[in-house]
C-alpha cells in the first residue's frame, strides 16, 4: 500500500513498506507478544512505546522503532494499539491524528461497548478504518491455540487484515458495531470468573479440612473439563427454551446448592459465591419449575421485555 503524499511530508517517509507491514503501538505485556509474534511471522514490525526503552528487546529481534507515533503510524496500513485502556490510546495516538487517514487501527485495550464506540467514531473522523478488539488471552497464549481475540467494527477491514490478525490468535468478528466485541468480551470474561470464584470457595472448603489448594486444582480443572462438554446441552436448551427433557432439574441442583451453602454456614466459610445460586433457584422452584432443567435458570437472568407502560 503506498503512502499519501501529504503523509510522506509530514512523516519524512519516502515510500510504504516493501513487504507485509505491521504497526504496534503499545509494548506492555499484550504488546510484546503480539510484536514478536509478527517478527516471527516475517513481518516488517515498526514499533513504538511510551516508555522507549520496552522496545530494545524488540529491536534487537528485528523490530524498527519509530521515533515519533506519527512515524509509527505512518509505517504501516495496519498499526495495532494493545495500549492500556481507551484514554492511553486517545493519549498515545493523539499526536498522529494526520496519520491516521488511509490505515486501518485496531483498538485492543479493554473497555465498554460505548467506549469503543466513541473511539470508533474518532478514528472514522480522522480517516482510518476501525476494528475494536478484545483478547481472550494471556501474554503467554498469545499466536498460541489456546488464545483467542473478538473483533468487531468495519467488516472490510477484518476481511482484508484477517490473515494478519490470525498472527496474534483466531479471530472472530462479530459485525459492524465496533462494541460488539467488548459486549462478547465482558460475557465471557463472566463465566471464566464465576469458575475462578468457585474454585476460591472450594479451596476455602477444603482449608478447613487441612487440604491444600494444590490438590483441588488437578480435581477442579477435571471437573470443568466435563462441564464444558455440557455447555452445548446447556446452550441448546437455552436457546430454544426446551426446559422439559433436561437431565438436571433445578429441584436436583437445589438440594446441591443448598447442601454446599449450609456446609459453609456450619463451618464459618462464607458462602457469598453460591447464595445468589440459591436464590434463583428457590426463585424458580417457588414458581412451579421445579423439575425444568437447570438451564431454566436463564429465565430469570435474561433482560425482559419492557411492558407498554414503561
Ligand atoms: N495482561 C493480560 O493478561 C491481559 C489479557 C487480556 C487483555 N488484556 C488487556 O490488554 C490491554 C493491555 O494490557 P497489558 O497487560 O499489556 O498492560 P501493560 O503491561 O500495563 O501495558 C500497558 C501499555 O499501555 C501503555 N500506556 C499506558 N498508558 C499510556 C498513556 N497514557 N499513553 C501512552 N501509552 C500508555 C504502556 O506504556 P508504558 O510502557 O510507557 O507504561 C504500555 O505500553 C489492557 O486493556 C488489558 O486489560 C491484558
Amino acid at each position: 500500500m503506498s503512502e499519501p503524499t501529504e503523509l510522506n511530508e509530514l512523516t519524512g517517509l519516502t515510500g510504504g513498506p516493501t513487504g507485509p507491514a505491521v504497526t504496534v503501538i503499545g509494548l506492555g505485556r499484550m504488546g510484546t507478544p503480539i510484536a514478536v509474534a509478527f517478527l516471527d511471522a516475517g513481518y516488517t514490525v515498526t514499533v513504538w512505546n511510551r516508555t522507549t526503552a520496552r522496545a530494545e528487546p524488540l529491536v534487537a529481534r528485528g523490530a524498527v522503532l519509530a521515533d515519533t507515533v506519527t512515524e509509527a503510524v505512518a509505517a504501516s496500513p495496519l498499526v495495532i494499539a494493545p495500549l492500556l485502556d481507551h484514554d492511553a490510546v486517545r493519549q498515545a495516538l493523539g499526536p498522529a491524528t494526520a496519520a491516521l487517514r488511509g490505515r486501518t487501527l485496531v483498538n485492543l485495550a479493554n473497555s465498554t461497548p460505548e467506549r469503543a464506540r466513541e473511539l470508533s467514531a474518532w478514528a472514522v473522523g480522522h480517516g482510518a478504518s476501525y476494528l475494536d478488539g478484545a483478547m481472550m488471552a494471556l501474554p503467554q497464549t498469545v499466536a498460541t491455540p489456546i488464545g483467542f481475540f473478538l473483533y468487531s467494527g468495519s467488516p472490510d477491514a477484518f476481511a482484508t487484515y484477517r490473515t494478519e490478525l490470525e498472527v496474534m490468535a483466531p479471530a472472530h468478528h462479530f459485525g459492524a458495531d465496533p462494541g460488539t466485541a467488548e459486549i462478547h468480551d465482558l460475557a465471557v470474561l463472566g463465566v471464566g470468573y464465576a469458575a475462578l470464584a468457585g474454585f476460591l470457595h472450594a479451596a476455602a472448603v477444603l482449608d478447613s479440612v487441612g487440604t491444600p489448594p494444590q490438590v483441588l486444582a488437578p480435581l477442579a480443572a477435571r471437573w470443568l473439563h466435563g462441564m464444558a462438554e455440557f455447555l452445548p446441552e446447556l446452550a441448546r436448551e437455552a436457546g430454544s427454551g426446551a426446559y422439559a427433557e433436561g437431565v438436571s432439574t433445578i429441584d436436583l441442583n437445589r438440594a446441591a446448592v443448598d447442601g454446599l451453602v449450609d456446609l459453609s454456614d456450619s463451618r464459618g466459610i462464607a458462602a457469598d459465591v453460591h447464595a445468589p445460586l440459591k436464590a434463583l433457584l428457590d426463585r424458580r422452584a417457588a414458581d412451579g419449575h421445579g423439575q425444568d432443567s437447570f438451564s431454566s435458570v436463564f429465565e430469570l437472568l435474561r433482560a425482559q421485555p419492557a411492558s407498554p407502560a414503561d
